[in-house]
């Protein structure tokens, strides 16, 4: 259990493969030829009719083989009931000693399930509210024990599912409060709508297609959308000008970076976020702003998140200039319009670009404005 322990990912979380790597890690254990193994193990689950999903899991060479949503259990089938339907049971009977025939032995199980498994004289079973674990043994005469020990593996896989459940509740409200705040902030922008969604997708697309680890990928597809959280400081007038901004209004535009910065502040989560706030106008060649930064000294988040917001703010129609297309906006990042400058980006986020340019295209088509 150690090991499976060390892979939890409660993110990731899937019961069928939690159980089947457990009863695997069982199963294959030398140790484990001392003792009487089960042939079959049936997870059920319940469903909203209240009846029970089973999965049949078995031994397969050395492999445990998982046949998901193979039955259905009916707790109301035979007498003594080998699940009890809301409440905690731990259950266990051999043929021989229960005194029961071996045709009313076979009736407690639904005819579905000897179908698929044969006859069945040994099982242990252990039942919970919601979830039902039974062990069918070949010759092996149960016990006590051995319901124990199903009661012990369910509770530690559902306890595990009751954390991942938890964290993925926690993730879900991490990543909508975040999209609320970049939503906020755009809301006296002329980017309207789908902007901050299209700049998420184009920065996981670079991100991935530099090679950059899944973690980096996920993290960097929620933060993108904060880039311009700092222009919630900004007035609305400077927002919407139509005409060209005043040398003051240029430096208060300027200032959402430092803004947007302090606004994220140093939540470690929002630690890539408050990068790309920063430096998403900084510039390769230096000629950038807050900070002048240049080369690597820019974040390579904000490195990326630059050449798709350039790329969007292209394609988009502004009061002062017409949409382009992707033909034109792909020509003016790699080859430079006299504003935009090639040497303005990463060299290597460029070469990204170049190589799954037509993606781009997808995406802002995809996820246009209404
Ligand atoms: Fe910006
Ligand atoms: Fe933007």
């Amino acid at each position: 259990m150690d090991e499976s322990l060390h892979t939890f990912n409660s993110l990731q979380f899937d019961l069928f493969d939690y159980y089947r790597t457990l009863l695997q890690d069982i199963l294959r254990n030398p140790d484990s030829r001392h003792y009487d193994q089960p042939v079959y193990v049936l997870l059920g689950l319940l469903q909203e009719d209240q009846s029970f999903r089973g999965t049949l899991f078995f031994k397969h060479g050395n492999e445990v083989v998982v046949e998901k949503n193979r039955f259905r259990i009916q707790p109301s089938a035979g007498s003594p009931r080998a699940i009890q339907l809301g409440q905690e049971q731990v259950f266990w009977a051999n043929q021989e000693t229960s005194g029961l025939s071996e045709e009313d032995f076979q009736r407690i199980f639904h005819p579905d399930v000897q179908a698929r498994i044969g006859p069945i004289r040994h099982f242990a079973t252990y039942t919970s509210t919601d979830v039902a674990l039974i062990a069918v043994y070949d010759h092996h005469t149960v016990d006590a024990l051995d319901a124990q020990l199903l009661k012990n593996l369910t509770v530690y896989v559902q306890s595990l599912k009751l954390l991942s459940d938890q964290v993925r509740e926690t993730e879900d409200a991490f990543l909508y409060t975040i999209k609320a705040l970049a939503r906020a902030a755009e809301a006296n922008d002329e980017d309207t709508g789908n902007h901050i969604l299209r700049v998420n997708e184009y920065a996981r697309l670079l991100a991935e297609t530099l090679g950059l680890d899944p973690a980096f990928c996920h993290t960097i597809h929620y933060s993108a959308q904060m880039h311009d959280v700092g222009k919630i400081h900004v007035h609305p007038d400077i927002l919407r000008k139509p005409g060209p901004l005043t040398p003051t209004e240029i430096q208060l535009m300027k200032l959402h970076t430092e803004t947007g910065a302090r606004i994220l502040g140093d939540e470690p989560r929002l630690q890539m976020a408050r990068e790309i706030a920063y430096a998403h106008h900084e510039k390769f060649d230096g000629s950038g702003y807050p900070r002048k930064l240049s080369g690597d000294a820019i974040p390579l988040a904000a490195r990326i998140v630059a050449v798709g917001d350039v790329y969007d703010a292209l394609r988009q129609k502004r009061v002062y200039k017409p949409s382009l297309s992707h033909e034109e906006a792909h020509a003016i990042l790699t080859r430079g319009d006299g504003r935009v400058d090639p040497a303005h980006f990463d060299p290597e986020v460029l070469r990204a670009f170049q190589s799954i340019h037509t993606r781009f295209d997808d995406i802002y088509e995809q996820m246009k404005d209404q």
